[in-house]
């Protein structure tokens, strides 16, 4: 088996960027793959690209499996150019007029990103397509991660190409589940808490409709990070299990502090949250990046939000993560807030709506101090920890 031949006949001719470190606002400290998938079979067929500037060395690497000119199909799977930038240039390599098979909304979207006439054409949801010994089938999958995302199951080996779904942003020499172990979990959430967190209802809808099918699965590979082969069917149940977005019991505290006194706060509802028993985990938000706080927040009970008032409204940082969460809608959260103030103190109220805008559960009203907490004000803090963190030991 050559080595980039992921399982017979098909390789995996995709490419690492081990250099992002920010991808759209996601950190990305181990990096990132693009996968892309070559099966060789009578017709053979090329599912997804990579990003536009590494065109070149997708092309080499299917040059070490065919002349890039046998490739009789391109499959799209997702429009997003990190999957699709190279596609005007492979084209132009393997030759314009080779079908390039998407869904219905792929073949909207890859015609916006790309004004030259390719020769696309739609496949339908369910359709099968035969390449000779094997065959293709297309499994709608839209907001997984956009629109046109699709899925793309090769029957006869039982391997799923999952585009976004069950991705992870980790560049390494793994090519596999059983290579890298438990290490991948981490990265697998992250992805998910950032990437795929709002679309949780389709998700489980889509694992359902995936079940009545009885599709069954040796391998799941997606466009990112490694691929599942020993057993696929454990990261199945994790997304099952974050869409659900079940909870531990744990908080986490985000806050932002101009002179130590939200701080201040923050450490004795931390110390209150600790004391009944619940994984508390305080975060400087000019300390931790807003892709690593969504990663806690997906399975933490309580989200606790304190600012300082600036200028009559929020500290920056924090209209910032709200934004970003906001959007991400997370759920089944208990939230409160808190915050220091000189004069206005109006943060406070803004948090405070913002978690209602969420649906979370404000189980406290908010709780502020005027310039720096005296002793009677952090055991008010503690005090404030310690009502949360009832509510979440039930
Ligand atoms: Fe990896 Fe939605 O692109």
């Amino acid at each position: 088996m050559k080595s980039n031949e992921i399982a017979k006949g098909v390789y995996d001719v995709g490419v690492h960027d081990w250099n992002i470190s920010d991808f759209h606002g996601y950190s990305t400290p181990f990096g990132t793959s693009y996968n892309a998938f070559l099966i060789v079979d009578e017709k053979n067929v090329l599912i997804d690209t990579v990003k536009g500037e590494f065109a070149d060395e997708l092309i080499y690497n299917i040059t070490k499996v065919v002349d890039p000119k046998k490739i009789d199909y391109v499959i799209s799977n997702h429009t997003e150019l990190d999957h699709s930038g190279s596609l005007t240039r492979l084209m132009h390599r393997i030759g314009q007029d080779k079908p390039v098979y998407c869904s219905k909304m792929g073949l909207k979207s890859l015609s916006r990103h790309f004004r030259q006439n390719l020769n696309y054409q739609a496949v339908g949801n369910g359709q099968e397509m035969s390449i000779g010994q094997r065959t293709l089938s297309f499994l709608e999958t839209r907001m997984v991660h956009w629109p046109d995302s699709m899925f793309t199951y090769l029957k006869e080996q039982k391997i799923l190409f999952s585009s976004d779904g069950f991705g992870q942003h980790y560049a390494g020499h793994e090519k596999f589940d059983d290579e890298i172990g438990e290490a991948i979990m981490p990265h697998a959430k992250k992805y998910f808490a950032n990437i795929l967190m709002l679309y949780a209802p389709l998700i489980l809808k889509l694992v359902e409709k995936i079940t009545d099918m009885g599709l069954e699965i040796d391998m799941i590979c997606p466009d990112h990070g490694v691929c599942w082969r020993k057993d696929p069917v454990k990261i199945i149940d994790a997304y099952v299990r974050w869409s659900n977005q079940e909870s531990k019991k744990k908080a986490i505290i985000l806050y932002d502090t101009m002179w130590h006194s939200t701080e201040m706060m923050a450490n004795q509802i931390a110390a209150g949250l600790s004391a009944e028993g619940v994984d508390v985990r305080p975060m400087y938000l000019r300390k931790w990046h807003r892709s690593d706080i969504m990663t806690e927040v997906l399975d933490a009970k309580a989200v606790v939000i304190g600012s300082p008032t600036l200028n009559n409204g929020l500290f920056p940082t924090l209209a910032d993560i709200l934004t970003y969460m906001k959007g991400l809608k997370p759920k089944n959260k208990i939230g409160a807030a808190f915050g220091s103030y000189g004069w206005s103190g109006e943060a406070v109220k803004i948090i405070e709506k913002e978690l209602t805008a969420m649906k979370f559960d404000v189980i406290e009203p908010g709780i502020r101090v005027k310039y720096v907490p005296e002793s009677e004000d952090l055991d008010a803090c503690y005090t404030f920890g310690q009502k949360i963190g009832k509510a979440i030991m039930g």
